[in-house]
């Protein structure tokens, strides 16, 4: 078994006191008003929404593709998409067309039986390596839309010739500034998950900075017709909303010092009752919580709302003042459960911690127990770490925790073993102990989980969740900013805003997806790299920010112009005592993790009794399954797709595969190399009477090959 106790040892000792919660913060304040569609019942068969369907349940009841003839499963077209690079695309159909997006922000519309392109849409002037999970589509019979985001727009195009639509907001486009408070101006807003539909609104995802420059991560709706904001949600909430009292700083609401807080994973929507489930990420400055004291609503909560209005119906809050950039990371999954004989509807939400908590879905009343389990207090001036935090009893973590790391938990296949093991003995290895400046931390589930964007499937009636789950640890430190004599210079502003990625030494972190920046002089232009910096690239977030004084005296220091006295306002950093010293994977010298494997697993979890049916590692890394080790697992970005009659479909992992398993014991049926790996999730349809299952391989991240295809799969 891959999972161990996690209240065995190290939380053990905090457990001296333990509050059994049961109902904290869920009570719903007001009946649902929220009118019930009684006779709504999703159609299984289709995958007209990203992850399949508004449950978000990566679930298919095509069953042409069955156990016995999976093996059979051959490409049956290729799509080249017009620009090459990572893609965490999941993409749709409706009725004989495929929408997807590829690395550069381009939709495409392609015959979803041939593969061939109907349309695309997107100029190559503009090109924009963001992240972007998909497109969303609505119609009410007869108008047919697809709708993106690009930069800071959400853009409406009309589904049967992906031109765009005219009439929705300001010639197709709106921008998602719109409806925020004016301290929201000029600040970075993106999203990268696509937007929900429900009726006539789309629910819009953003990502936001994690600094203090943050933009508040107010939730909106928006009419798909129009474009006009129909209602928003306060996320921090102001004077008189509930919540308010939990933020000891007037400036949070303000968004002065503090912002954040916002849904970037996407959310899932029950369409009989109208409810909308948010699972919200952290608030800004991520890892420094002295100027937002206090338990932080409605940070890291799952929170259901009334769909039509945005009224709160319940929230649960599964990190207080969260110090580890704990976001709440996909979706939740809408699935029924039994209980004590009665079906029970349910709402799961999986977290990077690697926990799955459990909700009746219209009360917010969990399912299992949650333990408000005693945790270690901060050491730094002026942050106040909260003393507890809820743990799920059961189901137990998916994903190894830190206190569980023994000293032969160093990787048995690493050359430098001695070295990793002293290292390991220096790490502070408290679970959610809070980040410090002298002793680093080791973060394990690391930054990213745990679980990730790829979310987890489910059998929605049998109460069955399948999840796959990363197990890399990653090192967490604080340092002073003490240096504020550099404070509006290029290099004050370099460190403040680039330096935890790329470094001080502008070296980067080859071995997180980081490039270095060094040679910066010799491989890109000045005005490339501006441009990178006012609308980021991949996984790098933009600084609109910034003035484009600011901006030209950072490339003045990396290109080592940087003059002596640079006039600039003084930067967000002057508000933080601390900041992040890099996001550094725990690695040997060979760039393998330097904890024992596995490095990345999958789990089928019966919610019905919060234990598993199996766990298995997910992946292999070659140089070692050569020598005839067991797997070792893998790193793995995009979620799993599980069909009725009986099987599993997954790519994810770094070593480029998409693999299918039997759903109800873990074993391995077939397995595909894919062009480039697949940090996708896949999705299921069928055409004309044939089944295919799909998925979108962009390489890239993890420091794999770049992929510009999209690779469908049928029985010949
Ligand atoms: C959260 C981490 C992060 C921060 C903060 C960050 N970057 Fe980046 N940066 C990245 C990543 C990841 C890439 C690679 C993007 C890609 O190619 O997909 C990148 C790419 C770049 C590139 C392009 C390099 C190339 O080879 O094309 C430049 C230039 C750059 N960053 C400059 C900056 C500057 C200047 C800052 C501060 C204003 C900054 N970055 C802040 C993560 C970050």
């Amino acid at each position: 078994m891959l999972v161990k106790n996690p209240l065995k040892r190290g939380i053990r000792e905090f457990l001296f006191l333990s509050i059994v919660i049961v109902l904290f913060g869920c009570q719903p304040d007001k009946k649902i008003e929220a009118e019930m569609k009684s006779d709504y019942q999703y159609n299984y068969k289709q995958w007209s929404e990203y992850l399949g369907g508004p449950d978000r349940n990566h679930y298919s009841e095509l069953d042409q593709i069955t156990k016995a003839n999976v093996k059979q499963l051959e490409i049956a077209w290729t799509y080249t998409t017009p620009d090459i690079g990572q893609m965490q695309m999941n993409p749709i159909i409706i009725d004989t067309i495929l929408y997807g997006i590829s690395a550069g922000l381009k939709v495409f519309a392609l015959n979803a039986e041939s593969g061939k392109e109907v349309w695309l849409y997107g100029d190559s002037k503009n090109a924009r390596h963001n992240t972007s999970r998909g497109v969303s589509y609505w119609t009410d019979g007869k108008d047919k839309r697809i709708f993106f985001t690009k930069d800071s727009m959400l853009i409406a195009l009309n589904a049967l010739n992906g031109k765009p639509v005219e009439s929705f907001g300001d010639k197709g486009k709106v921008d998602l500034h719109k409806g925020l408070p004016a301290s929201a101006k000029g600040k970075y807003i993106a999203s990268t998950t696509p937007g929900t539909i429900f009726e006539d609104l789309i629910i819009m995802p953003v990502r936001v900075s994690e600094g203090s420059d943050a933009a508040p991560g107010n939730l909106r709706a928006f009419n798909v017709r129009t474009g006009e904001l129909v209602w928003t949600f306060h996320t921090i909430p102001h004077p008189g909303e509930l919540g308010y009292e939990t933020w000891e700083n007037e400036k949070a609401y303000q968004n002065t010092e503090v912002g954040g807080v916002n849904n970037w994973a996407g959310m899932a929507v029950d369409k009989r009752s109208g409810i909308l489930f948010v699972p919200l990420g952290s608030a800004a400055p991520d890892f420094y919580g002295g100027r937002r004291l206090g338990d932080n609503l409605f940070a890291n909560c799952l929170l259901a709302l009334n769909a039509r209005t945005g009224e709160r119906i319940w929230h649960f809050q599964t990190v207080h003042h969260d110090l580890w950039d704990r976001d709440l990371p996909a979706p939740p999954n809408l699935i029924k459960v039994m209980r004590e004989g009665k079906e029970i509807e349910a709402v799961a939400q999986v977290t990077k911690q690697g926990y799955v908590f459990v909700f009746e879905r219209t009360t917010g009343k969990p399912l299992f127990e949650i333990e408000e389990s005693i945790v270690p207090p901060s050491t730094l001036d002026g942050e106040v770490a909260s003393k507890t935090q809820p743990i799920p009893v059961l189901p137990r973590p998916f994903a190894r925790q830190i206190n569980e790391l023994s000293t032969d938990d160093i990787n048995p296949y690493s050359k430098n073993r001695k070295e990793l093991l002293e290292k390991l003995k220096s790490y502070n290895k408290t679970l959610l102990q809070p980040p410090g400046i002298n002793k680093p931390n080791l973060l394990l589930p690391g930054y990213d989980g745990g679980a990730e964007w790829g979310g987890a499937a489910a059998d929605p009636d049998q109460g069955i969740l399948y999840v796959n789950s990363n197990e890399m640890a990653w090192e967490l430190l604080l340092e002073p900013t003490t240096n504020n004599k550099y404070n509006s210079s290029g290099k004050a502003l370099y460190i403040s805003n680039c330096a935890a990625c790329h470094q001080k030494d502008f070296t980067g972190l080859p071995q997180s997806g980081i490039p270095s920046l060094a040679k910066m002089q010799e491989i890109a232009s000045r005005s490339g790299m501006y441009e990178v910096i006012s609308n980021g690239k991949g996984m790098m977030p933009g600084f609109p920010q910034l003035t484009k004084h600011q901006k030209n005296a950072i490339l003045d220091y990396l290109l080592g112009l940087e003059k002596q006295e640079i006039l600039a306002t003084p930067q967000a950093e002057t508000k933080v005592p601390y900041r992040h010293t890099g996001y550094k994977k725990f690695l040997d010298s060979d760039g393998l993790p330097a904890i024992s494997p596995p490095w990345g697993t999958l789990h089928a979890i019966d919610l019905n009794s919060g234990t598993y049916k199996w766990s298995i590692p997910l992946g292999i890394t070659e140089s070692i399954d050569a020598l005839g080790h067991p797997p070792t697992g893998t790193e793995n970005y995009g979620g799993p797709l599980v069909t009725e009659n009986g099987l599993l479909f997954i790519a994810a992992t770094k070593d480029g595969y998409i693999r299918a398993f039997d759903k109800d014991n873990g074993k391995m049926l077939w397995k595909k190399k894919l062009p480039a790996p697949a940090f996708a999730t896949p999705a299921m349809y069928s055409v004309n009477g044939k089944q295919f299952v799909v998925v979108a391989c962009g390489g890239e991240k993890l420091g794999t090959v770049k992929g510009n295809k999209v690779v469908a799969f049928a029985l010949p």
